[in-house]
């Protein structure tokens, strides 16, 4: 049982991952601001875990550029168990906006990260799992992606978590005890399968996922399909989805790995090692849902790459951890989440 900060807990992949570390018997602090999110997720997470986590989730509404938010985070850990280790998924996340407003992006991203990384040093607190993304590998060369292919982001977004990576990696070489791992996400969708948790996007869903349980719920008429000419068998562009809940498992065992081994920096990735299209997708959620999703081909989006995948077998190697969840269950509990939630946590 550990003390960890949650940074970033009320969002998306936080609030499956909070859920599941209480679950495992730990104690949390999540600090966040909730731009992206509602403190309605973390009442959920607390119903869903139990009267056994009631006491062990305590939530600090700040936000991580701020060393008077974080000082109060750290604080708020019970008295003589400090914070042993940080999970800090806190951040912004989408592209085009990055592109828009690269200044708060990496405001945010960057400068968040630096904040919390020097509170971490004042409280003696070295140990950390990091919410990096397959996006620092830019368009890549080949495809399974391995961690030793080339970080070479393409937007602003991608170059901020890939400024993280390089600190983070600068900071474990300045000083020992620094225990580290930065995982490289891929496409993370679905829901817990009670359909109480799940993705709340803001506004018009960039990405795939949300946007077609959007159309299959009734909330927006068609979907786009970006590009029905790429190099690929049915011409759509393959993606590797991962259940969000083999996400959060594969934060725990990051945990216990980093927690159990001497110091380190771990670069891994997240991933399934199996590619699905966009048609692909469409017709697995025409079938958990029961609803059709009307789609029309239009142009390719501007950075797609036809085909990412990870080669999760590092990730399997060092983490023990592989994904358990497939296609179908991640358009099952995604519907579910989507059906029961029409408009999101109602933000
Ligand atoms: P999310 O937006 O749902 O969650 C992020 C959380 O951080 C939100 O609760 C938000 O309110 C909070 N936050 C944002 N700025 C903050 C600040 N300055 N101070 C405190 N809290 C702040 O996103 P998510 O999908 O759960 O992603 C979590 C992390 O994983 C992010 O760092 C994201 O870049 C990374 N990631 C996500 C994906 C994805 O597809 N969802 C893929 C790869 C990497
Ligand atoms: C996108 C981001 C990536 C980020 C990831 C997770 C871009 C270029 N990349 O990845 O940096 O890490 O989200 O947040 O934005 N698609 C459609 N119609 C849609 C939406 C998507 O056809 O309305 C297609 C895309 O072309 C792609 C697939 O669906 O082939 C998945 O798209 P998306 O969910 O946006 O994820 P990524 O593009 O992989």
């Amino acid at each position: 049982m550990a003390e960890l900060l949650i940074t970033g807990g009320a969002g998306f992949i936080g609030s499956h991952s909070c859920l599941m570390l209480l679950e495992a018997g730990h104690n949390l602090v999540v600090l966040d601001n909730f731009d992206n999110s509602s403190p309605e997720s973390l009442k959920r997470v607390l119903e869903l875990a139990g009267p056994s986590a009631a006491d062990r989730l305590q939530v600090v509404e700040g936000d991580i550029r701020s060393a008077g938010d974080l000082e109060r985070a750290f604080e708020a850990a019970p008295a003589g168990r400090p914070i042993t280790a940080v999970v800090h998924f806190a951040g912004l996340k989408a592209v085009g906006e990055s592109v828009r407003e690269p200044l708060r992006y990496w405001d945010v991203n960057l400068c968040g990260s630096r904040q919390l990384l020097e509170s971490m040093q004042a409280h003696g607190c070295r140990s950390l799992v990091f919410s990096s993304s397959c996006t620092v590998y830019g368009l890549p060369e080949q495809t399974p992606i391995s961690e030793s292919a080339a970080i070479q982001p393409i937007n602003p977004y991608g170059h901020s978590k890939a400024a993280v990576e390089q600190l983070l990696a600068d900071l474990a070489a300045s000083e020992a005890g620094w225990r580290i791992a930065r995982l490289r996400y891929f496409n993370p969708v679905g829901a817990h399968p009670s359909g109480r948790i799940g993705e709340d996007p803001r506004g018009i869903p960039n990405n795939l996922f949300p946007f077609v349980s959007q159309v299959a719920v009734g909330r927006r008429d068609c979907l786009q399909v970006f590009g029905g000419d790429w190099p690929t068998p049915d011409g759509s562009g393959i993606r590797d989805y991962i259940h969000v809940m083999d996400l959060a498992e594969g934060h725990q065992a990051a945990l216990d790995v980093l927690l159990a081994e001497p110091p380190q920096l771990l670069s891994l990735n997240l991933g399934s090692g199996q590619g699905h299209s966009v048609l692909e997708v469409v017709r697995a959620f025409e079938v958990a849902s029961g609803r059709s999703v009307p789609h029309t081909i239009v142009e390719r989006r501007d950075g797609d790459a036809a085909s990412t995948v990870a080669d999760p077998r590092l990730a399997a190697k060092r983490l023990g951890w592989r994904t358990r969840r497939c296609l179908e269950e991640m358009c099952r509990d995604g519907w579910t989440w989507q059906q029961a939630n029409p408009e999101g946590y109602g933000r």
